[in-house]
């Protein structure tokens, strides 16, 4: 199929047809949409017709579409309801389908079984929410509204990360959170398997990994507010994959076409790695033991210079460390058939690496002139252990301290200075800058939610485009969002920090930049809240509560503003220790908080009716956020 002539006939489908508001709101939106007139009615029993080769996507669509009808499903070539065709066609390329739903039924077509299941990622989205119901639906009477759709994405790579280390999620958790990539047609899970906190895989020829290095002192409370636990107290919280739930865990991602990429984080973040074998750091005496989210670390100078009070580092210039590691690879290798490995190489303190004689008598014999140089002397020694495996390797953008070489990848997450020095060096990139794509900090107001580093609201994360201006786009792999679950003790809680923000990480990923609409988004998010309900899937509802911002004006008077990260919101308040409702003030405009006041008390309505979280802001909180106007 030619685009030009499918564009010419869905225009002329427009054109005739009388168009009708319908319930189409798909997030990443496509390609190309175009809607039609009328409704096809799903009948008692549905007849899929699709050829055997596509069994792995037929199969989902049958068991969910009995789970959530209770009709009889069966396939045969006769008056399907739902047709999946495998098609070849030039313009779909590898993931891309065609879904068009008219008086005879849904047709799905696609190049490849990828394409066909992101086709139905799509009819669901089209169907009731109650498609994504776990138990069997009462009085289902469903109609799928006619359109005709062509989607492709734009990028290859959509990630989404967890961090299985500062929490530990059990399996079937892991799986909770790759369905729910997938609704939205990420690709990319990336593992982050190991860090201070915990080492989360088993590796068979290095026992103490897990056996010592999966398990710390529980602690419930305050990330970096938490006591120190004495040495001897018992080490309960934790837990670790054997390699059979890995492979387990790596099919069942294969089944919704995400692959998986493992990150090893090293040399830094390995406390875990030191308690099991302190032999491998610089300072081997010390009593180690996983970190328990107690404080250890002096940030002051990131940007590659955090200082470790405990030190949490490998030691470069111990060989037993390459050693281990390339053990580690080599069992980690084969568990994971995707491309790349990650190792890592973020927040890396080299100030126990400085005061180390064997660390300076390695920089002395290998000429490097700093502890840049000396990192990227372990870098490169992780690439060659990683490459002799059959792998490429990829790490975070302090892989480039020192100097990068060969076809190592950079995910770009202090921003996208990284991103931008690795493609002008002719490294591939993924995009996930903090300052975007961090969904681990927090997403509404400071004080409802609690402080994760800093806050992240879904309108900034949608605004962000991955290719840089003047960087060569082929270069650029793709987006992710990243998850870190310090806070983060259930994937309940972990849900409720990717959705609705993930969505928009979703959007930028797949959809053409042209396509992106924040208005049209937000309303399309929104009506997506009822099909996580019906998914059981923990969100957020952020974006009915204003955006509250002071400034300090030149006469020292505090102003309050109030923004909206979607239309029609009406936002009541109350400067009094009184409770807001629709009869309290209206904001309208800046306005100076007066000095007596203790806290201003928010709510937001949507016609006449309270939608937000009712807002309770400290006049402390009030003053420390304020920006000075000149
Ligand atoms: C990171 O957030 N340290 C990669």
């Amino acid at each position: 199929m030619k685009l030009n002539k499918f564009l010419a006939l869905t225009i002329a489908l427009v054109c005739v047809a009388q168009l009708k508001a319908q319930n189409v709101n798909i997030i990443p939106e496509p390609f190309h949409v175009a809607k039609g007139n009328g409704n096809f009615q799903l009948p008692k029993s549905i007849a899929i017709n699709a050829p055997t080769s596509a069994n792995q996507v037929t199969d989902q669509i049958a068991i969910q579409l009995k789970t959530a009808t209770g009709k009889t499903i069966y396939f045969s070539k006769n008056n399907a309801s739902i047709t999946l065709d495998i098609i070849k066609d030039e313009v779909l390329g590898n993931e891309g389908y065609t879904l068009n739903v008219n008086a005879a039924g849904v047709t799905i077509s696609a190049n490849t079984n990828a394409g066909l299941f992101y086709g139905w990622q799509t009819l669901q989205q089209i169907l009731p929410a109650a498609i994504y119901a776990k138990t069997t639906q009462s009085n289902i009477n469903w109609q799928i509204p006619y359109v005709s759709i062509i989607d492709k994405p734009r990028f290859g790579w959509r990630g989404m990360m967890l961090d299985v280390s500062r929490h530990f999620f059990s399996k079937g958790d892991v799986k909770i959170f790759i369905d729910d990539m997938a609704r939205y047609k990420f690709n990319r899970f990336h593992w982050h398997l190991t860090d201070d906190q915990g080492w989360r895989i088993e590796i068979k020829s290095l026992p103490k990994l897990t056996s010592v290095g999966a398990w710390r002192a529980e602690r419930k409370g305050k990330w970096m507010n938490i006591t120190t636990p004495a040495l001897n107290e018992p080490k309960t919280y934790g837990g670790f994959y054997t390699q059979e739930d890995i492979k387990e865990v790596v099919a069942y991602a294969k089944s919704k076409f995400i692959e998986v990429i493992p990150e090893v984080d090293v040399p830094g973040h390995s406390m875990a790695m030191n308690t099991a074998y302190p032999e491998l750091s610089t300072t081997p005496n010390y009593p180690y033991q996983v970190n328990a989210g107690d404080e250890f670390m002096d940030w002051a100078g990131l940007n590659g210079h955090p200082t470790a009070m405990i030190d949490n580092s490998l030691d470069p210039s111990n060989e037993k460390v390459y050693e281990y590691l390339d053990k580690v690879f080599t069992e980690i290798a084969p568990l994971f058939p995707f491309e790349y490995i990650h190792m890592g190489g973020d927040e890396n303190a080299k100030n126990n690496w400085e005061k180390s004689p064997n660390v300076q008598a390695l920089m002395k014999k290998e000429g490097l002139k700093d502890q840049m140089e000396v990192q990227s002397y372990f870098v490169k020694r992780m690439q060659k252990i990683i490459n002799s495996k059959g792998k490429k390797m990829m790490g975070w953008d302090e892989i480039l301290q020192g100097g990068l070489t060969g076809d190592a990848a950079v995910m770009s997450w202090q921003g996208i200075k990284g991103g931008i020095e690795a493609a002008k060096q002719g490294h591939k990139v993924v995009m996930s800058p903090n300052d975007y794509n961090y969904i681990d900090y927090y997403q509404g107001e400071l004080t409802a939610e609690g402080k994760v580093y800093r806050g992240l609201r879904m309108k900034t994360t949608y605004s962000f485009d991955p290719v840089p201006a003047g960087i060569d786009s082929n270069l650029i792999l793709g987006n992710q969002a990243n998850q870190w679950t310090e806070q983060l003790q259930t994937i309940r809680k972990v849900q409720y920090m990717n959705w609705p923000r993930s969505m928009a990480v979703a959007e930028t990923s797949w959809s053409p930049a042209n396509k992106k609409d924040w208005n049209k988004f937000v309303k399309k998010a929104e009506a997506h809240f009822e099909k996580l309900d019906a998914a059981v899937v923990g969100y957020a509802k952020s974006i009915y509560d204003p955006i509250v911002t002071t400034q300090l004006n030149t006469k020292g008077e505090l102003i309050l503003i109030m923004e909206g990260e979607m239309e029609g919101l009406d936002f009541y308040y109350t400067i009094d220790d009184q409770m807001p409702d629709n009869f309290s003030d209206k904001y309208t405009s800046p306005f100076v908080i007066p000095s007596d006041v203790l806290s201003v008390r928010i709510i937001s309505y949507r016609d006449s009716k309270p939608i937000g979280k009712y807002l309770n802001i400290p006049i402390e909180s009030l003053n420390k956020r304020a920006t000075k106007v000149l």
